[in-house]
């Protein structure tokens, strides 16, 4: 396996997930077509708003989805609970 995402969706709005592709395969347009394939089985579901959750730091993710028409939102906070401090 050279690359992997994960599709979730709510019914409303999709999201891709986990996009990774391996180090010695990046560079290659691979995670261009995972993003393609992902937007056409959830367009296939009706669902027509596609979205992912990007780290500040994750330069390379930020690229990538911008060269894919994503919008990047400034005016949401991402919000988290856990169990316990180790989960
Ligand atoms: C982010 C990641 C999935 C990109 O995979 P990839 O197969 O190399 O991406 P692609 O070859 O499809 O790149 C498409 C475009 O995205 C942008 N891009 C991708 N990697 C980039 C990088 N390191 N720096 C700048 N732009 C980048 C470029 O615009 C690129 O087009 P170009 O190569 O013609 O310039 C890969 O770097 C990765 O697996 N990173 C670790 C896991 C990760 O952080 N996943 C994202 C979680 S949100």
């Amino acid at each position: 396996m050279v690359g992997v995402i994960v599709i979730t969706d709510d019914s409303r709005k999709g999201w891709l997930n986990r996009i990774a592709v391996a180090p010695a395969y990046r560079r290659r347009g691979l995670a261009k077509q995972l993003i393609s394939a992902a937007e056409a089985l959830l367009r296939a579901k009706g669902i027509r708003i596609w979205a992912a959750l990007i780290e500040d730091w994750n330069q390379a993710s930020l690229a990538l989805f911008r060269s894919g028409g994503y919008h990047v939102h400034d005016d949401i906070t991402y919000v988290s609970k856990r169990e316990s401090p180790d989960v």
